[in-house]
């Protein structure tokens, strides 16, 4: 949730921490922090409440110069947003400096401890305790009080610590939290995400579980296992550049990343058919996996366990499987029937969602096998998982979910296909047939971004609601699920989406003239329905905006605004029709005058419960 950025070497540290910060800002932002070792010795910490703009114009008022330093963006779990609480955080001689992600559960016993022993906190977090732990054990070497310290901690953590006396080392290690380092002729560079660090150098390396890196200002790093026994990790050359990192122009990374899913959805559904057959050689090392399992069990959070709504209704239609999909923070807790015959499918993005990787660890204990459905390389998702598919989405920066999760979508309908193919649930040739439908998908899309006047003209008659209802049936009803969240999760625009036959049964009460009401009206086999159901909206005074296919003029007669998308068979339209209501969302956020990429209170990774 929150961002770490370090950097040693031979020039000033400080441009560095502040650009990765910047970087790093969707990850967390309600305060940020540098701590930068002096010219003259000793360590100068600088932090500020608010967005990164505020630390950086500090930093320049400032006259901190140094060339090893480490900076903290922070998404607040332990104790208010405040400079008192904002990372770095000090020890009691102002030596240590220290930033953190991830929650340490034993800290108040820890703080109880240290304070007994004479430790001065300044702070409500459980990140302070670390600083004066590694001050505790501090004998002379600040490596080994590091490894000791770190013993002592229960939770999940990404550590980056500097010490006055150690000039230009920057001690790192991690559990259970991402952290990356990579070293080039500048120095030697640490942070949590890979994003900050990719304009100088694409050869990183994705630090193990208790391991402990040591950076130096020439460049070079020194691994260490818990233990102190030097280990060699192998770096791994990331994909995708600088350029990937930016906004190329567009006003917000939503927006661009939305502009890119054409290319995503191109890039995910390549090479899946080869001679004849879908193709998935990342399940080979987990045998027969069609064939082994009597049930799926789908787990996500947010965006991603929305693709897991829409996979359950592909998977069972198509290779009869039945299949359960579970919101990862209740599945930990209620002691769901796994057994080593459930394939459990596995949804994150960010591949670091705690309550995702929590329900993998349990689904594995009770011999199930997991496939992660992910975005990140190295993420720990890819390493709690039995096997790997890696959606073709490259890095996403907003917060919203966008292009991610149309690449979930894509990957996971030839999934339902592969596994009906194994089981020879469909004939081969349907099975072709469906995956040579998929192909139009992107140029679908592209055709939807050329319609954005109607779209722009549907938000404009919706923004000022103070709430909106979004409805659908079957496939549309997923879709709405996914087009009320992006519009809570910008706009800050109460929503809320219904089963379309449902709505009669409560949720209609909320519906007058101030409501709008958003119908997924689609070409499907509930066509005739989804228009009863708006006619019951309309009869109660509700605005009504359809989404429609294109060439239905029929639906005007019952509709105030259109967002049309093509034509597609009515399996695949959450695909496409999670276009409009994406942009749909993201005018009424930006006519609200929301800061779209980085919405309140909300963070890219969610790595904590
Ligand atoms: O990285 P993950 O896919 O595991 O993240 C899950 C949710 O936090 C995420 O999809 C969230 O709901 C999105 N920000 C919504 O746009």
């Amino acid at each position: 949730m929150c961002g770490i950025v370090g950097f040693t070497g031979r020039q000033d540290a400080k441009d560095f921490l502040l650009d990765g910060l910047f970087k790093l800002e969707y990850r967390g932002y309600d305060s940020a922090g540098v701590a930068v070792e002096q010219p003259k010795g000793g360590i100068e910490v600088i932090r500020r409440v608010g967005m990164v703009a505020e630390l950086a114009r500090a930093v320049k008022e400032s006259d901190i110069a140094g060339k090893c330093g480490i900076g903290h963006t922070r998404w607040a779990t332990h104790g208010a947003a405040t400079e008192n609480n904002a990372h770095p955080h000090i020890d009691c001689s102002g030596k240590i400096a220290v930033v953190h992600n991830g929650i340490i559960e034993n800290y108040m016993e820890l703080r109880e401890e240290l304070t007994a022993k004479g430790h001065t906190f300044r702070s409500d977090t459980d990140t302070e305790v670390i600083a004066h732990l590694i001050e505790e054990c501090y004998e002379g070497d600040f490596v080994e009080a590091t490894r000791k310290a770190i013993s002592k901690l229960r939770g999940a953590y990404g550590v980056a610590a500097i010490h006055a006396d150690h000039p230009g080392v920057i001690v790192v290690t991690r559990k259970d939290s991402p952290i990356v380092v990579a070293s080039s002729v500048k120095g030697a560079f640490v942070a949590s995400d890979t994003v900050a660090i990719v304009e100088h150098t694409r050869d990183v390396v994705y630090l193990d579980d208790d391991n402990i890196a040591v950076l130096n200002p020439d460049g070079h790093i020194d691994f260490i296992d818990a233990d102190g026994n030097a280990v060699y990790p192998e770096p791994v050359h990331v994909e995708w550049d600088a350029e990937a990192a930016g906004r190329s122009g567009f006003p917000d990374f939503m927006l661009k990343e939305i502009y890119e899913q054409p290319r995503v959805i191109r890039d995910t559904l390549a090479d899946r058919l080869v001679d004849g057959k879908i193709s998935f050689p990342e399940l080979e090392s987990v045998g027969n996996l069609a064939n082994d399992i009597d049930s799926v069990t789908i787990i996500g959070c947010g965006t991603s366990y929305h693709a897991g709504l829409i996979a359950r209704q592909l998977i069972e239609k198509w290779a009869r499987i039945p299949v359960s999909v579970e919101i990862a923070s209740e599945f930990r807790y209620r002691n769901p029937i796994i057994t080593p015959r459930t394939l459990v499918i596995a949804i994150t993005q960010s591949g670091e969602t705690a309550d995702t990787l929590e329900a993998i660890k349990q689904s594995r204990g009770n011999g199930a096998k997991a496939v992660a459905i992910t975005n990140v390389v190295g993420s720990r998702a890819t390493r709690e998982s039995d096997a790997v598919i890696y959606i073709k989405a490259n890095m996403e920066v907003s917060v919203a979910a966008t292009k991610s999760f149309l690449a979930q979508n894509a990957i996971l309908a030839v999934l339902a296909l592969y596994l009906a193919q194994e089981r020879g649930a469909i004939p081969q040739d349907e099975v072709c047939k469906l995956y040579g439908e998929m192909q139009a998908i992107p140029s679908q899309i592209e055709w939807i971004l050329h319609q954005t006047n109607d779209i722009k003209r549907c938000a404009k008659a919706c923004y000022k609601a103070h709430s909106v209802m979004y409805i659908g049936r079957q496939f549309g009803d997923v879709t709405c699920k996914e087009g009320a969240l992006k519009l809570k999760e910008i706009s800050y625009v109460h929503a809320e989406a219904y089963a379309a036959g449902e709505i009669k049964h409560g949720p209609i009460a909320l519906i007058d003239d101030t409501v709008p009401v958003v119908a997924i009206a689609t070409k499907s086999s509930t066509y005739e329905k989804v228009i009863s159901n708006i006619e019951e909206v309309k009869a109660r005074g509700a605005k009504v905006v359809a989404v429609a296919t294109e060439g239905d003029e029929h639906i005007k007669r019952y509709t105030d605004l259109v967002m049309y998308i093509p034509d597609i068979p009515e399996y695949f339209s959450p695909i496409t029709a999670s276009v409009p209501l994406q942009l749909f969302a993201r005018e009424i956020a930006v006519l609200n005058g929301r800061d779209v990429d980085k919405p309140r209170n909300l963070a890219k990774s969610v790595t904590v419960e």
